[in-house]
């Protein structure tokens, strides 16, 4: 399969409409994705990016179909990750001493992942390479997510190849902005930007000013997963821009997990005095062991505020909370605040452990939390309530 994008650069990816987790088991992908690798012609023929190792051999049987594999020139690899070199294996066993271009972050990533002498050719930002009557440009985005990304820049057709920046886990027979369902891209895209880019986001608005300040023209911008951008490309741009600007909505996320149902009445009533105090704003509950994660990670990048509850169990935390906090303390989010609540029937430490947690994780902890001794009744579910008013008030 392949489509065109301009009368001379085509999409030659992979549309992986099974893919239903990513990187290992770490990122659900409810929507499947896409593997974007594009084929540029002009007197000099460019391909960049491939596709994952297990498409590999379909990708170059299909890239064959599309053009002799020796007329190919150059190859760019704008990011190693395994999801888009997987196939470079594959391909460079017929065309073994074709250039590779990438960073020089890029050779040591390729290196060691494929442990092959190819003909790299190092590129760094503001290097350009001839395709004959257009260039590619190459842009370091150290970071952005990997040490190795990089982004190409194709003049005359107005094309930034800007690998994962900008993706979404998206398959759909319809490989354009303008024309898939509005919700479900930027759903995607906020997902992506939530459990990937997020830790990165004081480099995402230095490099997309830098790239806005070149005030080149932009026809449309070429991911490495889901949809391209044409309609509008700086859309995305401009919502990466708020997204990495210590986002938040008007939104309480109170996240649990329960044995015996206690945790989850105090997280309903807390619910129940937040929206006491502010009917505005919008509250989201989640047990988190009956949740997906990435889903509840995302909802914790929309949030101004969130709450962990969980029992004690064995002095320590249910086990699908403790993976939660484990997941945003990577991230790093920034400008959110918190407090801790839960059930206990022995010893109790629960609530101290999270809200130790929420602290080490960069949140801003404004309540000593809410301790509930056995199952919760009339008192104690009206302490939840309170707890919750007093929560708001203070957001
Ligand atoms: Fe889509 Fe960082 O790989």
């Amino acid at each position: 399969m392949k489509f065109e994008i301009t009368p001379n650069v085509h999409w030659v990816g992979k549309i992986d409409w099974e893919l239903r987790k990513f990187h290992g088991e770490e990122y659900s992908t409810h929507r499947g994705t896409s593997y974007n690798a594009y084929l540029v012609r002009d007197e000099k023929i460019a391909l960049i990016d491939t596709v994952w190792k297990p498409f590999a051999r379909e990708f170059v049987e299909n890239l064959s179909k599309e053009i002799d594999l020796n007329k190919i020139d150059y190859i760019i690899a704008n990011h190693a990750e395994m999801d888009h070199s997987g196939a470079l294996p594959e391909l460079m066993r017929h065309i073994p001493d074709k250039p590779v271009y990438c960073t020089a972050n890029g050779v040591k990533s390729l290196k060691g992942h494929y442990h092959q002498n190819w003909n790299f050719q190092v590129v760094k930002t503001g290097d350009k390479l001839s395709l004959g009557k257009k260039e590619l440009v190459f842009v370091e985005a150290m970071m952005l997510h990997w040490p190795d990304s990089m982004m190409s820049y194709l003049t005359g057709d107005a094309i930034l190849f800007s690998n994962d920046a900008f993706g979404q886990h998206i398959a759909s027979e319809h490989m354009f902005n303008d024309l898939v369902v509005q919700s479900e891209l930027f759903e995607e895209a906020t997902k992506y930007y939530a459990n990937i880019l997020t830790p990165f986001s004081p480099l995402v608005t230095k490099k997309i000013n830098e790239v806005v300040a070149l005030n080149l023209p932009l026809s449309a911008i070429c991911p490495s997963h889901g949809v391209i951008w044409r309609d509008n490309p700086l859309q995305i741009a401009q919502k990466y821009l708020q997204w990495a600007a210590d986002y938040q909505e008007n939104q309480i996320t109170i996240i649990y997990d329960t044995m015996w149902d206690g945790t989850r009445m105090l997280a309903e009533h807390i619910a129940k005095g937040i929206k006491q105090a502010d009917d505005r704003v919008t509250v989201k509950l989640y047990n988190i062991s009956r949740s997906d994660i990435n889903d509840v990670v995302t909802e914790v990048f929309k949030s101004k505020a969130i709450l962990l509850g969980s029992p004690t169990i064995n002095k320590g935390i249910l086990n699908a909370m403790a993976a939660l906090i484990d997941m945003i303390a990577g991230l790093r989010f920034k400008n959110k605040k918190s407090a801790a609540f839960g059930c206990y029937g022995w010893s109790g430490e629960s609530v101290k452990i999270l809200t130790d947690r929420l602290a080490g994780a960069g949140f801003e902890v404004i309540s000593d939390g809410l301790k509930s001794l056995w199952q919760p009744g009339g008192e104690e579910l009206a302490q939840a309530f309170a707890f919750g008013k007093e929560f708001a008030g203070k957001v």
